[in-house]
């Protein structure tokens, strides 16, 4: 039986921040699901790491790193806690989380609320020191207080603080609730911010790998000189991507005005899309985190065929529950099986490399 059914139910009469923030009340508890999908054709090495499987939680979820022992719990290959900014911060005014459950999507525009840096490290080097082996792989999503004076710092702060700890760490220039935020992917500025924070991440006793997170919605002229960007800094991958701007027709009338993010089922095509452009100009020798409406094991498949190495899931699992983790990889086996593949790696950026054979 699956509990989240009846669970969702009440979930979804809550307004939606209630509603998550008493799910991690529950998850602090322990009481969420234990599972997991071993299967040697799932495991993924990547940055000299082993995931376990390639599917992980997207940034946003748990923004204070406060339950991450039981989101491994419910099977994920990879967890990636944050955004964390330097200072804490309120975020927003409420409301703004908005569901449009006709189409399985969401509009927020969070703004980053969150605890802060101290309390984030707290959190973190606290999980280091109780789970010795490995749980699972752990990301870290940095991003900058409203009141940043300078953006490079509020992100060398956080790599500098963080680096010890994480297994890698993701620069957040795509949230669309922060002033300015999504500026920091032209060229100019990208160039620089992304040579120092290389230069930060270099200096440190560990050095994870350093990921950058970008929107959808960017023009193909942005993406172009994105993606040189991220080669000439070596930068170690890129998810693509965050939440949209954009407002599909289909979106709910009454959600039309909000300000914010779209996530969910109408963002799915315009990411997968986006997944593919950049596997095409980086010619798949750059690690792609697939992320953007992924609420299936054909969704997760249809982003590594395009060019991910790794998925990941936020908005799914609001609307189909933890079952959804184990469904998505079983799922994942058996179109690898129908393929013919005998292991993920072969399966990526299949699409791509078909068209151009064609
Ligand atoms: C409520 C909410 C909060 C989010 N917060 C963050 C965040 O703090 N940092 C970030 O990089 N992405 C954040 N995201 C974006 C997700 O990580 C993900 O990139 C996006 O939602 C697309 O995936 P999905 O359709 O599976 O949700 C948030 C998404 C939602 C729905």
């Amino acid at each position: 039986m699956d509990v989240y059914k009846y669970f969702r139910a009440f979930l979804m009469r809550l307004d939606p921040e209630q509603a998550h923030q008493l799910t991690l009340r529950i998850l602090k508890t322990g009481a969420g699901p234990h599972q997991s999908v071993d299967n040697p054709a799932l495991f993924v090495n990547l940055w000299g790491r082993e995931f376990r499987n390639p599917l992980g939680l997207a940034a946003g979820f748990d923004k204070d790193a406060e339950v991450i022992p039981a989101l491994f719990n419910m099977g994920f290959g990879f967890v990636e806690v944050g955004t964390v900014t330097p200072v804490a911060q309120d975020g927003n005014p409420k409301p703004r989380i908005f569901r449009d459950i006709a189409n399985k999507s969401v509009i927020n525009r969070m703004g980053f609320p969150g605890k802060g840096l101290a309390n984030f490290w707290e959190n973190i080097s606290f999980y280091r020191a109780r789970f010795k082996g490995i749980q699972g792989i752990l990301g870290v999503n940095i991003g900058i207080n409203k009141e940043a004076a300078s953006p490079y710092s509020d992100y060398r702060h956080c790599i500098e603080q963080l680096a010890e700890y994480a297994d890698y760490i993701t620069v957040n220039v795509s949230s669309p609730n922060t002033a300015g935020l999504r500026d920091l992917q032209g060229g100019e500025v990208l160039d620089k911010l992304l040579a120092g924070l290389v230069k930060v991440r270099d200096a440190a006793a560990k050095r994870p790998p350093l990921v950058l997170k970008v929107a959808p919605d960017l023009e193909a002229a942005q993406r172009a000189a994105i993606a040189e960007l991220l080669q000439r800094h070596s930068i170690d991958g890129l998810i693509v991507g965050n939440t949209t701007v954009t407002r599909p027709d289909k979106l709910d009338a009454k959600l039309k005005e909000e300000k914010g993010g779209l996530s969910g089922q109408l963002l799915r095509d315009l990411a997968t899309e986006r997944i593919a452009d950049f596997y095409k100009l980086t010619g798949g020798r750059l690690p792609i985190i697939g992320a953007g409406g992924v609420a299936s094991a054909d969704d997760a498949y249809a982003k590594i065929r395009a060019g991910a190495t790794l998925v990941q899931v936020y908005t799914g699992l609001i609307y189909e529950g933890p079952q959804l983790v184990p469904d998505i990889l079983n799922g994942l086996v058996a179109l690898l099986q129908k393929d013919g593949f005998t292991h993920i790696s072969q399966a990526v950026g299949i699409d791509a490399r078909a068209a151009k054979a064609a």
